[in-house]
């Protein structure tokens, strides 16, 4: 299996990028208007979050057709254009696929529902205990994961909203369909798929309380995953030659990626995990206001970065996804150093060992909504949590904020293209509110060579010309360092030290602390920096309010 590691992926949230019709949704025709955009930005693949038929009660990750082109986003007609003008710039399409469960307006549940025997088994239906449901696991948006059908007597499980049933895989026609699917769109000539939540497909062969979480540990990179992904890789994607995947890997472990991303186990070619960006949920409470905690940033950094590296798995690196608040509001300071955070932010990620995503927006700086009532937001999340905090007696206020931080909807405004009055995105009334954040779009950046837009250029550029970044070993130097995050990437005689300052106050790095090089301009040849020049003190680098820097270790002879 190929390694994509000179790539960068870019993510589209198609519901937010570009509308082409004025109906204030994203759409399909509106990526590819926008296609010398990611041309410019030297992007490798896209990809687009699922545009099937959906009723889109979480906004298409609620499939109700697999083989269609929901209409909101456009047409067949409009995605095969799409993936042939991606190709003549030199980029592949990567769709969504969402096969953990569909929609409850899928034919097949549909079917199910009316008591067909075979598509009842698409599902997981079970016997309630007790009056209630089976078990006592929690939906990961909120309430029991159980839905109840009177018809039957019977529950069927949904590990997210009651509109999404989970899908039985051990259901071999189950299965059969599935790669079915994959393969319908290999032909259409995508490069590659996401693959939505897929470590929660192999459930366990008996539903029981879990008396201490929320039943995550019994379908969390359950029983058979690891056959069920090989099967799904020997019956689609893998039949196609350097067919790129990712799978989203929720709550996982090490071991478990290592062996999804190994070329050698032919699962995928990379995966997500999440445990970094829990680093701000309160006693693991996502609906909490914390700080994110610095140190345990980095340590789950290096231990993923190190326990990969050595294992030879293949992480997709990321930051900001269209489930996630911001990157620059959550871990830069977007008010005051919303330049140079940003830009610290994307050559952190973009130099570790791994495949950096970008999600839309980053590449120029957008931030979070900053919603300040409960109508702006649509996500259903958001919304059922809204609830449940209110229920629990928290007050409106506190309720307000917690979301401003946490909501998934942060990630999901429309993209600021100009700042004209439907900015640039829209001739009609937006689907979601524009963050309230002003000054920034993509158009200021294009016409500024400092410019964050520009500095990603020369990251992606960066990572094509040098193989140590593509492949290099990794190592962080200074584990304990109060605001500094830095680390060592070696291949060969090739070093390149990168040292980023998370914080706004200036503080110094001394490379003699690490057993590297003496500490003289000679010795550290700057490849990218967000500041002019480096500070040097008396052998040390004054790093400067959330300053980074990629430098190229060559002892002077
Ligand atoms: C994934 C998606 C998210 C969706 C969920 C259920 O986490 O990224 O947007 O709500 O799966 O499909």
């Amino acid at each position: 299996m190929k390694n994509f590691n000179d790539s960068v992926i870019y993510q589209i949230y198609v519901k937010s990028f570009m509308d082409s019709n004025g109906d204030g949704l994203g759409d399909i025709p509106g990526i590819t208007s926008r296609l010398d955009y990611l041309e410019k930005l030297g992007v490798d693949y896209l990809w687009l979050t699922p545009v099937f038929v959906s009723p889109m009660n979480d906004n298409g990750y609620d499939v109700a057709d697999y083989y269609k082109v929901d209409p909101s986003f456009g047409t067949l007609k409009d995605l095969e254009h799409l993936i042939s003008e991606a190709k003549k710039r030199g980029m592949g399409i990567m769709l969504d696929m969402v096969f953990n469960h569909t929609s409850t307006h899928h034919e097949w549940f549909q079917k199910a529902l009316k008591g067909d025997p075979k598509y009842k088994d698409y599902y997981i239906f079970r016997k309630g205990k007790d009056g209630g449901p089976p078990t006592n696991w929690m939906s990961k948006f909120g309430g029991n994961a159980w839905g109840y059908v009177p018809e039957f007597d019977e529950y069927y499980l949904h590990l997210f909203d009651k509109t999404q049933a989970d899908l039985n895989w051990e259901n071999q026609e189950v299965r059969e369909e599935l790669y079915r699917i994959v393969n319908f769109w290999l032909k259409k000539g995508v490069s590659g798929f996401r693959f939505d939540v897929v470590n929660l497909i192999s459930k366990p062969d008996e539903f029981v309380d879990d008396e201490i979480g929320d039943g995550r540990r019994f379908y969390t990179d359950g029983p058979k995953i690891h056959q069920y992904l090989k099967e799904l890789n020997r019956r689609s994607f893998g039949q196609v030659e350097d067919t790129i995947t990712v799978g989203e890997m929720s709550s996982t472990t090490l071991e478990d990626c290592v062996r999804y991303s190994h070329p050698e186990e032919d699962e995928l070619s990379m995966v997500f995990n999440f445990h970094h960006l829990k680093v701000d949920y309160d006693e693991g409470d996502k609906w909490s206001l914390m700080d994110f905690d610095f140190q345990a940033l980095k340590d789950i950094f290096d231990h993923w970065q190190s326990g990969m590296d050595e294992h030879g798995g293949n992480m997709a690196l990321f930051l900001s996804n269209h489930d996630q608040p911001r990157a620059l509001s959550r871990f830069g300071d977007d008010e005051n150093y919303p330049k140079e955070s940003a830009k610290m932010l994307a050559t952190t990620l973009h130099m570790l060992k791994g495949i950096p995503y970008i999600f839309q927006g980053e590449e120029f700086g957008m931030t979070n909504a900053y919603f300040t009532s409960i109508e702006e937001y649509r996500d259903v999340e958001s919304t059922n949590y809204y609830n449940i905090l209110k229920k629990e007696g928290l007050d409106e206020e506190k309720i307000l904020k917690i979301l401003q931080a946490k909501s998934r909807d942060n990630g999901r405004t429309p993209i600021l293209w100009n700042s004209d009055k439907g900015h640039g995105f829209t001739t009609g009334t937006p689907w979601i509110p524009f963050s309230r954040k002003e000054g920034v779009s993509a158009e200021r950046d294009l016409k500024d060579e400092n410019s964050i837009f520009a500095y990603y250029q020369k990251l992606i550029q960066l990572r094509k010309e040098n193989p140590v970044i593509q492949s290099g070993s990794y190592e962080m130097v200074g584990k304990n360092h109060k605001k500094l995050f830095s680390y060592l990437r070696t291949l060969e005689e090739k070093r390149v030290l990168v040292i980023s300052n998370f914080y706004g106050e200036q503080v110094y790095f001394d490379p003699a602390q690490h057993g590297l090089p003496e500490g003289i301009p000679e010795n550290y040849k700057v490849l990218l920096g967000n500041y002019d020049a480096l500070s040097w003190e008396n052998g040390k680098i004054s790093v400067r309010p959330y300053e980074t820097m990629v430098l190229s270790i060559e002892p002077h002879k």
